[in-house]
This record gives C-alpha cells, structure tokens and sequence, in this order.
C-alpha cells in the first residue's frame, strides 16, 4: 500500500526569489492527488522538494514517518528508494534500448540477477503498453511512448509514490489520455500514492481523487477535487477556463488597471477565445481503471475519508458529491457500482445516516 505523504509550512526561495510559502497539505495513501498551477509557479521545485533533490529552507515533509528534512542522509537514501519519478521529458538514456533504460534502476540499485530483471521488465513494459518496443532507442520511438518508457522505468522499483511532472507535455490529448489511463491503473493495481503536477485541465477535472492549485507563491487550495472544480475562487475558475477575464495574467499576476480594462473589453463583445463560464462547472465522472482490473483501494478509502470530512465542505462540493454517490446507488441501498462490495458493506450504514442528516 502506497505512503503518505504530509507537507507542513513548506517555505522556498531561491537567493532572495521566494517560490512558495507556507504550503500545507497531506496526499492520502494510495490516492490520486494532481497540484494545478500556472507555469513558473514551483510546480516541479516542489516534486524536487519531496524526494530531497532540492531543501525547502522552512517546513516539514514527511514520507510516512520519516521527516526528510531532519533525517539523516542514509534515512533519506532508504526514503528516496519509495519514490518513482516521471520526469517532464522521460529522461531517458539516449544511447541505451528502452529494455536498458527500464532495466537501469534494477541493475543499479538491486543484486538482481538478469533473469529476474528480464521478468521485471517485460511486466512493466506491457503494463505501460510498450511490449515489442523494447529493442527501441529512445530517438526512434514517438513522445508519447518516450513518457511510458519513462513510467516503465518509475514503477521497476516498486515504489509507494509515484511523482508525475507534466505528463501531458509534448503530448496530444489522446495519448495524454491514454497515459492517464495508466496511471490509473497501475494504482488499481499496485496502489501506489499518486502526485501529478500539470496545466491540463481535463486531466485535472476527470484523473485525480484530490485537487490542489498552486498560484500567487501559496497553494490556493487542495483537498476533494469537488472542492477545486466548484470553487468560486476567481484564480481557480479563471484557470480552469483557460481565460484571460481574472486575476492571472501573461506575468502571473496583474494590477487592477489592466483587470478593469480586459473586462471592459470582454463586456463590449471581445472574445478571448476561452470557453463559456458554464463549461467548466461541475464535476465530470471520474476515469475508472480498465475494466477487468483490481478495485482501486484508494478509492474505497477515499469515499470513507470524504464521508467523514463531508459536513466540513462548501456546500458545491457537497452538492457534487452526493450527487455522484447518488449516481453510483449510494443511499438507495444498491451496491457501489463503481467501488466493489467491499466498500458498500463497510460503509452503508453510515453512508444512509449522511444523507439522512444532510439533507435538508
Ligand atoms: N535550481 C534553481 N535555481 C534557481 N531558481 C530555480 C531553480 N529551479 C527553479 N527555479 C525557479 O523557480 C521558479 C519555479 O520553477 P518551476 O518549478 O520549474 O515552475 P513550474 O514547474 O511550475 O513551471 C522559476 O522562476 C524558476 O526559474
Ligand atoms: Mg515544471
């Protein structure tokens, strides 16, 4: 079962440029979390931030029990063999196969012998879909199979996390898709804590379990997914809507002058090219894993989570949830269509006494 991970106050500058500061937030163990953010934001400073690669200079992370930024260098050595690591570009070897490529962390970090690497690497290669591909130098193949080589490789070590920077970039939206879909299966299967930082929305509304946005050095938000995606919060909807109208600009931010004047312009007819205020709302169903595989454990542990912090939510994000539980035949006494049985015979009682009390 994956690790959680729980950030504390978490504070970066570089020289006198402060990142972010103060950022709090907990990724539940074996969830699927995504942090959303404009470029230039830290998004990957802070995935370099949680496996110890780069020092925050204030807070705490840690990695189950272990605080990486009091441990010692042979702690955080063990911490860092939990992670794997998609990097924004694959980071592939350029000169080496992809079989080679995805066999390097075994050889290099295992005394596994060449048999049981074969065994290990054939697995991952077919799980990401790359089976047949593995005699491939890196420059031959598409950017699309350069990431899930780049995934391969990630998962040979069996980590509990898994950091995911940018998966969408250099990607079209199908395949970008199809790499979601990966990696949501491979939580299903290994149930590993899942962080994916990027600037595609869709991936954001309809991957994760969690939601979070990073903006203005703070992170704005994090928690549910239904709390981000019916948020009121200007920066939060602006983003999600791709549009010029709020309080992001081409520099991050901008002054009240030029806020003023693009909606002067929006109202006078100007379109920015961004889609309607109405598009954006509301929560798409959540990508499921392949059918025939394992039930996600995270997803059953999210639901008891959630039901427990429900009644603490803005009233959109209730709405939103129920209203999906609903969907799922939650309340109405049917098995959780989406969940397994597992998780309606743990939970149906409370679950009846929720809708019970709430609705009102
Ligand atoms: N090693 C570094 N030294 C100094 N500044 C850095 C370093 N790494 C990143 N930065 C700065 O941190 C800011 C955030 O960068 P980054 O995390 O790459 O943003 P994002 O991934 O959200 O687009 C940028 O202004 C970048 O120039
Ligand atoms: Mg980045």
């Amino acid at each position: 079962m994956g690790v959680e991970v729980a950030v504390e106050g978490l504070t970066k500058s570089f020289g006198s440029q402060k990142i972010w500061e103060d950022v709090t937030f907990t990724l539940p163990k074996g969830e699927v979390s995504a942090l959303l953010g404009p470029s230039g934001t830290g998004k990957s400073v802070f995935l370099k931030s949680l496996i110890g690669l780069l020092r925050p200079e204030a807070g705490s992370i840690h990695i189950g029990d272990t605080d990486i930024l009091q441990c010692t260098s042979k702690e955080l050595y063990e911490v860092r063999k939990l992670f794997g690591v998609l990097f924004q570009d694959g980071a592939l070897f350029g000169s080496m196969n992809l079989y080679d490529n995805v066999a390097f962390p075994l050889r290099e970090h295992t005394r596994k012998s060449e048999s049981e690497v074969r065994k290990i690497v054939m697995e991952k290669l077919e799980l990401t879909g790359l089976t047949g591909a593995e005699g491939k130098l890196p420059g031959e193949i598409s950017g699309g199979m350069r990431k899930r080589a780049g995934l391969a490789r990630a998962l040979v070590l069996d980590p509990e996390i898994i950091l995911v920077d940018e998966p969408d970039s250099g990607l079209d939206p199908v395949r970008t898709t199809y790499l979601a879909q990966s990696l949501i299966d491979i939580n299903a299967q290994i149930d590993a804590t899942i962080l994916i930082v990027t600037h595609n929305i869709n991936l954001a509304r309809t991957v994760p379990d969690n939601l979070g946005m990073l903006y203005r050095k703070r992170l704005v938000m994090f928690g549910p997914r239904e709390v981000l995606l019916t948020s009121e919060e200007p920066s939060v909807r602006q983003f999600l809507r791709g549009s010029k109208i709020g309080p992001i600009g081409m520099s991050e931010e901008k002054d009240d002058a030029q806020m003023r004047e693009e909606l002067a312009q929006a109202e006078a007819g100007h379109s920015d090219g961004s889609v309607g205020e109405d598009e954006m709302r509301g929560v798409p169903p959540q990508m499921q894993p392949t059918p025939g595989s394992p039930t996600r454990q995270g997803e059953i542990r999210r639901e008891e989570r959630v039901r427990d912090m429900l009644d603490t939510l803005p009233q959109n994000a209730q709405d939103a949830i129920r209203e999906e539980w609903a969907s799922r035949g939650h309340g109405n006494g049917n098995a959780t269509a989406g969940v397994g049985a597992g998780a309606a015979a743990s939970s149906s009682d409370s679950v009846d006494d929720h809708y019970g009390s709430s609705a009102q």
